[in-house]
């Protein structure tokens, strides 16, 4: 197992955010969060990438307890992180943005960087410019290429559709399943439900700091109570089904 998440208790304050969360991500998955604004998906991420201290579980990364290492050993251990609200620095360029993301990292970064620009031809354009004159689907495009900078093996992705136009959400969620099939790992948390059960291989429901269902991502895309919490309750698959009407 590359992550296993095991029954962490996350707070803020006497508040409770995660009370006893549990999961897993093999290698080579593209696994997804979904959850209602507060549910815990932000607090969960950040638990695992060491920005949030837990009272209670643990956190594995390839068989190792990481509960208690720093962020930044995390970052070194293979754990990237693009996070909620993207934290582009404006006034450098997308370039030094970019390099950033590689700062712990020696030798030559030119095939990244080229690897980076490949994924996202629209910052390649515009390397020069400053990262804070960016639209807010570039600077997301930007979030998630500087993380790849550091090479990750496994990338956690914080409500990578949030603010984007709907073309622009189909984008980045065909980016994302191009970066796992060059061989990324993918946990990816979102309030996009229907499109993040569609990118991904498997699914957790998030409630109130609880994981109340686990499956299959298909198999959450069928679920009644899924469809009728996170999908608006109609089937939305296209064509129409048997279980339709
Ligand atoms: N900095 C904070 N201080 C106090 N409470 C917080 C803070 N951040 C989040 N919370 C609370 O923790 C819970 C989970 O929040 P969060 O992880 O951000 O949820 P999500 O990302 O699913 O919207 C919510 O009840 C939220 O109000
Ligand atoms: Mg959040």
């Amino acid at each position: 197992m590359l992550l296993e998440v095991c029954d962490i208790h996350v707070h803020y304050g006497k508040i409770a955010a995660l009370k006893g969360v549990s999961l897993q991500v093999e290698q080579g998955e593209i696994v997804t969060l979904i959850g209602a604004n507060g549910a815990g998906k932000t607090t969960t991420l950040k638990t695992i990438s060491g920005l949030r201290p837990l009272s209670r579980g643990r956190v594995l990364f390839e068989g190792r307890d990481i509960s208690r290492m720093p962020g930044h050993k995390r970052v070194l251990a293979g754990i990237g992180q693009a996070p909620e609200g993207r934290g582009v620095f404006p006034g450098m360029t997308v370039e030094e943005n970019l390099l950033m993301g590689a700062y712990a990292r020696k030798g030559d970064l030119s095939k990244d960087l080229a690897e980076v620009y490949e994924l996202f031809p629209r910052l390649a354009e515009r390397k020069k410019q400053p990262g804070g004159t960016m639209s807010g689907g570039e600077q997301q495009m930007l979030a998630i290429g500087r993380a790849l900078m550091a090479r990750p093996k496994v990338l956690l992705l914080d409500e990578p559709s949030m603010g984007l136009a709907p073309m622009l959400i189909r984008q980045i969620f065909e980016i994302i399943k191009e970066i796992n099939r060059r061989g990324t790992t993918v946990l990816v948390v979102e309030q996009n439900a229907q499109q993040a059960l569609q990118l991904a291989d498997r699914a957790y429901v998030l409630e109130t700091g609880r994981v109340v269902k686990s499956a299959p991502a298909a198999q959450l895309l069928d679920d009644p109570e899924v469809r009728a919490a996170y999908l608006g309750g109609d089937l939305d698959t296209g064509a129409p089904t048997a279980s339709e009407g």
